[in-house]
């Protein structure tokens, strides 16, 4: 059973490996901590049989909100965690009042965008050279709540 609820500070070391783990640039557990505090953010974990196993890091300024992270444990990718993390951040969207929820993802990164896509995000734009370690353009996906679309 997939369980996903906010990170608290028994989290903050397994969210710091895993963001190690998947990212050439990762938080540190300091920044990874302080967004428990954060009143425009939150970090969500996901346990698998009461197993941690991944997470997704959410924030907002009005009602325009980002998906700054998202990493699920490689021994238990592909069966529906970061789907249900993503389910999840629908529900702190439509919670917040967003109009929508944008990321960025690496270019080579189809795996990501397999999983955005098939969750209703969109391709919006590109970001030249937004990453480093090593240097990739970002492509800009979007979800939108409203029929509006807006440019981002
Ligand atoms: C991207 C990532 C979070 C996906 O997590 P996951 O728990 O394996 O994803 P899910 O099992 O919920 O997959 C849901 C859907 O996404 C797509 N998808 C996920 N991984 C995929 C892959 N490797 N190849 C193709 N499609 C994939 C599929 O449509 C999948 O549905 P299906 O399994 O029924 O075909 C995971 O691979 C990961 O942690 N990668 C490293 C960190 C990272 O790149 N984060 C994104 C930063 S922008």
């Amino acid at each position: 059973m997939i369980r996903i609820f906010p990170m608290t500070a028994a989290h903050v070391a397994a969210v710091a490996e895993l963001s190690a783990a998947c990212f050439s640039e990762p938080w540190s557990a300091a920044l990874i901590e302080a967004e428990i505090e954060n009143p425009r953010g939150e970090i969500l974990v996901a346990e698998k049989d009461g197993v941690f196993s991944g997470f997704v890091s959410l924030s907002f300024v009005l009602d325009e909100g980002t998906i700054n992270n998202i990493a699920v444990k490689k021994e238990m990718r592909r069966t529906g965690i970061a789907k249900a993390l993503l389910l999840e951040a629908d529900r702190f969207a439509a919670a917040h009042g967003l109009s929508f929820l944008t990321l960025e993802v690496r270019m080579s990164n189809e795996a990501a965008q397999a999983l955005y896509t098939s969750c209703g995000y969109e391709s919006v734009g590109v970001r030249r050279a937004f990453y480093q370690k090593p240097t990739e353009d970002a492509l800009l996906m979007t979800r939108f709540y409203t029929e509006e679309r807006e440019t981002v």
